[in-house]
């Protein structure tokens, strides 16, 4: 593993791989360590192509190492609206088919934010969401990965560093980079529920994940530009315990 010297700390690992049993052993240990104090392991997490191999490996770790996650309790960073959360785009069912359902994590520790609220309702369901992060403590750590518009969550260019858990818009580029799940880009969803700037930077970890070459020239927007609402995950500069961790070919302009 080669360490590169700038503002975000960065480990290029040779392959993906490397990086998800680097990153799910920091995991486990953390939850562990948690477990040795009686204190909850609160743990931000993300969704997208990126983390699905770490969930494997925590689940792997469960299986055969014993890995308990009792004392876990989750926060989700983003929802689809307009999603039922057994429809297989989902966030919700994602989370469950990769992870939650195969784990022994109580189901009143899984927060996922709701996509299906309106107005009010939805406003105060953001407002909850941001109450209940804190009443846990804050996050203890924030499992990222990186959209090709800069996006952290579903903060778009434009989100704001003081931004909260809101419903946005989604960018484009986003919406294109979806469609084949979609079956066409026309069946995308247009807004989801999304942590804010501010939600993931209150994280006392956050490790942001990036495989392949599509990401290499946003992941050195993020590391080496100006900060800016423009590229959002140039907000985790200003951050004191970031990791980016990156293969050789998300890490190929830096
Ligand atoms: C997902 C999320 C997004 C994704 C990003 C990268 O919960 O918040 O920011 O992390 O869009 O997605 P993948 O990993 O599919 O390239």
């Amino acid at each position: 593993m080669e360490s590169v010297e700038s503002k975000i700390a960065v480990a290029v690992v040779a392959d993906a791989q490397t990086g998800v049993v680097k990153v799910a052993d920091e995991i486990a240990a953390l939850i562990q360590e948690k477990q040795s104090q009686n204190k909850p392991c609160v743990l931000g997490l993300a969704t997208g192509s990126s983390p699905i191999k770490i969930y494997q490996e925590l689940v792997r770790k469960h299986r055969e190492e014993g890995l308990s996650f009792e004392n876990v309790v989750t926060f989700n960073l983003d929802e689809y609206c307009g999603l039922e959360t057994d429809n297989d785009q989902s966030y919700h069912y994602f989370m469950n088919h990769h992870l939650f359902s195969h784990i022994d994590i109580k189901p009143e520790n899984v927060n996922i934010p709701n996509g299906l609220l309106s107005g009010s309702a939805l406003e105060a369901h953001c407002e909850a969401y941001e109450q209940k992060i804190k009443d846990f403590g804050g996050l203890d750590f924030q499992l990222l990965g990186i959209g090709r518009t800069g996006h952290i969550g579903f903060n778009e260019p434009g989100s704001s560093v003081d931004s909260v858990t809101r419903m946005v818009t989604l960018n484009q580029v986003t919406l294109n980079d979806a469609g084949p799940a979609f079956n066409g880009v026309e069946n995308v969803p247009t807004t989801a529920v999304t942590m804010g700037v501010a939600s993931v930077l209150q994280a006392k970890r956050i490790v942001l994940l990036a495989w392949g070459v599509a990401k290499a020239s946003i992941v050195n927007q993020a590391i080496n530009g100006e900060i800016t609402n423009q590229v959002p995950a140039t907000y985790l500069q200003a951050h004191n315990n970031t990791l980016f961790v990156l293969d050789k070919e998300a890490a190929s302009e830096l």
